[in-house]
């Protein structure tokens, strides 16, 4: 990892020391992680040191409602296409999320941040796409925490790939100063991990598309 900045080599240490799938991803070859290596497949992004280890009690694809309970914040909808890199869709493509609530804070044990929960607030999600690859799921917009551009995280597989990475917003002035959307090479590769934002529509939260292409291995 020549290139890995050490804050980032210690965020992968700390995530794979506290993440279930910890002692597969230190196995897991680290190309392109961070770097945005991937050839033409959305660009690989460090999972983080905030991977839920605690399970929500929900896990469906509207993350702004637990039991009952409405989360704060901005609702916005999310929903893509999981390819490969050629295009032909993923069918069936599991997808794992996480992100801060509208305070900042993750739902993690071991988030320093001091920003409040929010019990309405699901957190995560694994949802599954469709047979042509498409997924969609409702959440609201994660504030911007420590240097950190608003961001949520996606661990994404097919039958046999996986892909681990982040998508930012678009027109977010924190873009720029974001290590790791600073760290990736192109302004290219910087598009591939940045949604797009649908025309609004007055009855209905903002939508942003946002299509993940699996590398080939
Ligand atoms: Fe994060």
């Amino acid at each position: 990892m020549p290139n890995l900045s050490r804050r980032d080599a210690i965020l992968a240490t700390l995530a794979a020391a506290s993440s279930p799938f910890g002692a597969a991803l230190a196995q897991t070859p680290t190309r392109g992680v961070g770097l945005g290596l991937t050839r033409r497949g959305t660009p690989q992004l460090t999972l983080g040191p905030f991977y839920p280890v605690i399970r929500p009690l929900e896990e469906d694809a509207d993350l702004t409602q637990v039991q009952g309970r409405r989360a704060l914040g901005q609702i916005i909808d999310i929903a893509g296409r999981v390819t490969r890199e050629d295009g032909t869709p993923v069918p069936n493509a599991i997808l794992d999320i996480w992100q801060v609530n509208a305070a900042g804070r993750y739902f993690h044990p071991n988030d320093p941040s001091g920003a409040p929960l929010d019990p309405g607030f699901q957190g995560a999600a694994i949802i599954r796409a469709d047979a042509e690859g498409r997924y969609r799921f409702r959440t609201v917009k994660p504030a911007p925490y420590a240097d950190r551009a608003p961001h949520i995280h996606f661990d994404v597989k097919g039958k046999h790939r996986r892909l681990m990475t982040q998508m930012f917003f678009p027109g977010e002035t924190l873009n720029a100063e974001d290590n790791l959307y600073k760290g990736l090479a192109t302004d290219t590769l910087r598009g591939k991990v940045t949604a797009m934002a649908q025309p609004k529509s007055a009855d209905a939260p903002p939508l942003y598309i946002w299509d993940i292409a699996l590398a080939v291995e």
